[in-house]
């Protein structure tokens, strides 16, 4: 990011009602240029019809968005030639092979014939297709299949790139390789990436940036480090001779916020927990107990969301 004051998105109260159902509700997003921006939320949370408004396929029902500079209802001819589109019902034609869809792709998007075959080799690099380019995508593995779509949607040279839940569907390995190459053609392709998905790893492993989206309504939007950081919610897991004891006295500690015994296991609620690791343990020996063991946990991005809605991100892993 050249400078955080460039967003290449931005949405202003954009709103999708389906007659008397509002399923975005007054959404504001700054996306920065460059980045790759999560909009994380459940099943039915609105993602799906957020992002179609912001690709000109669905027309918001009031407030509006820009995209690249373009309005994306004034616009939507020059949104369309900024963006690239991944989404989740696009299926790919078995009858042709991995080059033959890109080509497809570019000659749609009229990328000039000169730089085609260039530019093709280009993204079937990127996305490790260039052995498996003149077969069938019938023959390709899931995440083989996902790749050519994601790079299908990156040939005409998009400034934005919008994955809609880019690894639903796939197993955990493949959703890890799915991710590298997401990370890989944000840095190689000077592209924003805008996603959505239900999986609170995806977005906290991926993501710049994450937008926490609840019944059509972004909840919180920031790093996933800093949504973390302000839950002031880190667990301590301490083991000790003499659970009793330590229990007793930990609980007089100001930075100590609970305490939970489980035989001699001891859990600590700690607003930051970084440099409380040392001090802790010597706590423990100035009271004659000693530590076998402790552990340091930060919370996840679902405990982010639980905080704010009360309730879980379901279909997570
Ligand atoms: N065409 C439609 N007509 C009526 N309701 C819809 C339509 N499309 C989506 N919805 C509703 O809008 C809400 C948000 O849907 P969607 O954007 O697909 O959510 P997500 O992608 O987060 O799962 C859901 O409650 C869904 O049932
Ligand atoms: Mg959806």
């Amino acid at each position: 990011m050249n400078n955080s004051f460039d967003y290449i998105i931005e949405t202003n109260d954009i709103t999708k009602k389906y007659g008397d159902f509002t399923a975005v509700n007054s959404v504001n997003l700054k996306v920065p240029r460059n980045s790759v921006y999560g909009v994380l939320g459940p099943n039915g949370a609105g993602k799906t019809t957020l992002i179609s408004m912001l690709c000109t396929i669905l027309r918001p029902t009031s407030g509006g968005a820009t995209v690249n500079g373009y309005d994306v209802v004034k616009n939507a001819r020059e949104v369309r030639a900024s963006i690239g589109i991944v989404f989740q019902s696009r299926a790919l034609d078995d009858i042709l092979t991995g080059r033959e869809h890109l080509e497809m792709h570019a000659s749609l998007y009229a990328v000039p014939s000169n730089v085609r075959q260039k530019r093709i080799d280009e993204v079937l690099d990127l996305i490790a297709l260039g052995e498996k380019a003149d077969e069938y995508t019938k023959t390709y593995s899931g995440g083989m299949k996902r790749r050519l779509e994601i790079g299908r949607g990156l040939v005409h040279h998009p400034k934005v790139l919008f994955l809609d839940e880019p690894t639903l569907g796939l197993d955990p390995q493949t959703r890890e390789n799915i991710w590298e190459y997401i990370t890989k053609l944000n840095q190689e392709e000077d592209i924003t990436v805008l996603m959505t998905t239900h999986y609170m790893e995806e977005a906290d492993q991926l993501c710049d940036e994450v937008a926490i989206i609840n019944q059509g309504q972004i909840i919180k939007s920031d790093s996933p480090i800093n949504l973390k950081r302000e839950l002031k919610a880190d667990t301590i897991t301490v083991k000790v001779d003499k659970p009793e004891l330590f229990t007793e006295k930990v609980k007089t500690l100001d930075y100590v916020q609970k305490v939970f015994e489980d035989d001699s296991t001891i859990k600590l609620m700690v607003e930051r927990g970084e440099n409380l690791v040392p001090p802790l343990v010597n706590f423990a020996n100035q009271n004659g107990v000693m530590v076998e063991s402790i552990e340091l946990q930060h919370p996840n991005l679902e405990d982010v969301f639980i905080s704010y809605t009360g309730t879980k991100i379901t279909g997570g892993r």
